[in-house]
């Protein structure tokens, strides 16, 4: 039997989680192939007999190039297929988002897996929040590795993570500011560049996972129309000369209220940071 699994990882997390469940797989004698939707177009279907999806949580959704890759697998054959989350906090229904959107698209869906991953959100960061350090842990992986093994020798989980819990009022009205038709109409044409302090140094062109960053006439970064809201342009400009939608006065109050609610909350590990430069120094 061979598997593909084809996943999105910006900062490691589902990567590694990817990583471990191929471990699982190939101890249950499946032949596992690994694409990460940031590096590498996914390859043809036709040679495999099992998909995995793989993904982090972004704003309780699931990331915009996610849903696209998974829109674009779309009927090619109706696969066996499992699929697997990461999340820094609060995952509410994004696996609600993800089950359905795989479902769409004609998967048949034998299995899931999800666990924490460091959460580099600008929003948290910014603040000095910095939630689930060191996830996914050796505890994580052995239980990601289990559910590869469990999958490869057909035994795996058909229920979804918390897809029964829906999100309080404030996470719904975050996810509906940031759903995926706003960011596309409107969130993605609000980035503002600061030309005084930007020095050209190209961090942010490098890495954005969507190649969305281009040069202008005179070498500045200019934003084309597939972002995807990771503020990964943002977060690591060294001369903070960058200022995404999510930075505005408006979302002030959301981020401070999510970071209280962390901050208070036993069952989340956490951090102090501070974002330095587009460094994050981690106390
Ligand atoms: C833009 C952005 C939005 C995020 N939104 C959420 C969220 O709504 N809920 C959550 O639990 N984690 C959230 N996270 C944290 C990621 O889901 C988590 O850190 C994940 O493990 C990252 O995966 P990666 O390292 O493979 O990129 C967010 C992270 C980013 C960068």
């Amino acid at each position: 039997m061979k598997c593909l699994i084809i996943y999105y990882s910006l900062t490691n997390s589902t990567s590694q989680v990817a990583k471990s469940i191929s471990i699982g797989l190939n101890q249950a004698g499946v032949e596992t192939t690994l694409c990460n939707i940031k590096d590498d177009s996914p390859p043809n279907l036709d040679s495999y007999d099992l998909l995995g999806i793989g993904t982090p949580v972004y704003v309780y959704q699931i990331p915009i190039n996610v849903l696209e890759c998974i829109e674009s697998l779309s009927k090619v054959k109706k696969i066996r297929s499992f699929a697997f989350l990461t999340y820094g906090t609060y995952a509410w229904n994004a696996g609600e988002f993800l089950k359905n959107t795989m479902l769409k698209s004609g998967f048949d869906i034998q299995g899931w897996f999800y666990c924490h991953g460091a959460d580099y959100f600008l929003g948290y960061i910014s603040r000095g929040c910095f939630a689930s350090p060191g996830h996914p842990n050796a505890d994580d992986l052995a239980k990601a590795q289990k559910f590869g093994y469990d999958m490869g020798s057909g035994n795996a989980d058909r229920l979804w993570p918390e897809s029964h819990i829906s999100p309080p009022l404030i996470y719904r009205f975050e996810q509906m500011m940031l759903s995926r038709s706003l960011v596309q109409r409107y969130h993605q044409k609000q980035f503002k560049l600061d030309k005084e302090k930007c020095i050209r140094c190209d961090i942010c062109v490098k890495g954005c996972p969507v190649h969305n960053l281009n040069h202008d006439n005179e070498g500045y970064p200019s934003w084309d129309s597939k972002c995807i809201m990771c503020l990964s342009c943002e977060m690591h400009c060294p001369r903070e000369a960058i200022k995404s939608p999510m930075s505005t006065a408006m979302m002030n109050p959301i981020m401070n209220y999510n970071v209280k609610k962390i901050m208070r909350d036993p069952k989340i590990e956490k951090s102090k940071v501070r974002l330095h430069n587009g460094k994050i120094e981690i106390y």
